[in-house]
């Protein structure tokens, strides 16, 4: 199976399909979401960056015929493909993170399971890969991306190893990468390369920058009752998510130390509870352990 869906059920509910409404899947991956979306006669527009899963979506979803139209873009340019469409959305979902395929594919150089090339490109358009992240930026410029991006606390032992090893030799492998971590921190740290790992894989496909923007662009393209789902994989995607969330359901947002309201701000939808995998989803797919989905209603 290309990807094992995460809250595929909870998320559906969520967004209660309509018949013709249309529907924007951010981050088809294997598609189930938007499958799921078009078989309760919804239509859909669906993104992602990765080839192969326009090619696996493609496939997938041609029984639904033109009720399906696929883009490959980053759902940060969302915005243009729905001016182009000329469209209003009836519910948009957005399953952030990597797909089953992609951290299973060796060659893709996202996991440490496997010894492979440093890739970990989403979009094998772009430039940036791993292996330049790994042997190019500055030791300071890795200890930033690793305290930011994978809160990783061993970050400046583990960037000196990495520039002390590349000064030998470029670093080309996961494996080679995965030794280095080891080596630099204490013995007992449980998976000790996921933190690294999840930094730089964040560099590369640049996954926080503009999530809010792309948030806020895809919420002003619901109509009135329209709900906007996302699941998160980890606290730094979820962070953004909950803090965007937030500012679009908060009425004023002056600063608390002002006696009267000066922004004018309007809350424009409402925030429901959020939710997590049960425990028979987590026993059934551990990768959705972390998993949080939250939900917004446009007003
Ligand atoms: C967790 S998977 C989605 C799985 C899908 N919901 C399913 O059930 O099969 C995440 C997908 O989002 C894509 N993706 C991540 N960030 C993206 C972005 N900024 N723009 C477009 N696609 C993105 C990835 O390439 C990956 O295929």
């Amino acid at each position: 199976m290309y990807h094992v869906p995460v809250l595929l059920q909870e998320s559906i509910e969520a967004l209660s399909v309509k018949k013709d409404g249309v529907y924007l899947d951010c981050t088809l991956g294997g598609g189930s979401h938007s499958d799921a979306i078009l078989s309760r006669g919804g239509k859909v527009i669906g993104i992602d960056r990765d080839e192969d899963a326009i090619i696996e979506c493609t496939k997938r979803l041609s029984v639904y015929g033109d009720r399906c139209k696929i883009f490959r873009a980053n759902f940060k340019d969302a915005d243009d493909i729905l001016a182009e469409e000329n469209i209003r959305l009836s519910g948009a979902i957005m399953d952030l993170g990597i797909s089953s395929h992609q951290i299973d594919t060796a060659e893709r150089g996202m996991s440490f399971r496997f010894d492979a090339p440093l890739d970990m490109r989403m979009d094998r358009r772009q430039m940036l890969t791993a292996e330049i992240v790994v042997n190019e930026y500055t030791e300071d410029g890795l200890i930033k991306l690793l305290y930011e991006f994978g809160e990783e606390k061993f970050a400046k032992r583990i960037a000196r190893n990495i520039v002390s090893a590349r000064e030998k030799r470029p670093i080309h492998t996961t494996g080679e990468l995965s030794a280095i971590v080891r080596s630099s921190v204490p013995a007992n740290i449980p998976i000790p390369e996921r933190r690294t790992f999840q930094a730089i894989r964040i560099e590369v496909n640049n996954e926080l920058r503009g999530l809010d923007k792309a948030l806020k662009d895809i919420f002003s393209y619901l109509i009135s009752g329209a709900r906007m789902c996302v699941i998160t994989f980890h606290s730094l995607e979820d962070r953004i998510v909950k803090q965007t969330f937030n500012l679009l359901s908060t009425d004023c947002i002056c600063d608390k130390s002002l006696p009267v309201c000066v922004c004018g701000h309007k809350a424009e939808g409402k925030v429901f509870k959020k939710i997590r995998p049960s425990k028979e989803e987590i026993e059934r797919n551990s990768r959705s352990a972390s998993a949080t989905l939250r939900i917004i209603e446009k007003f």
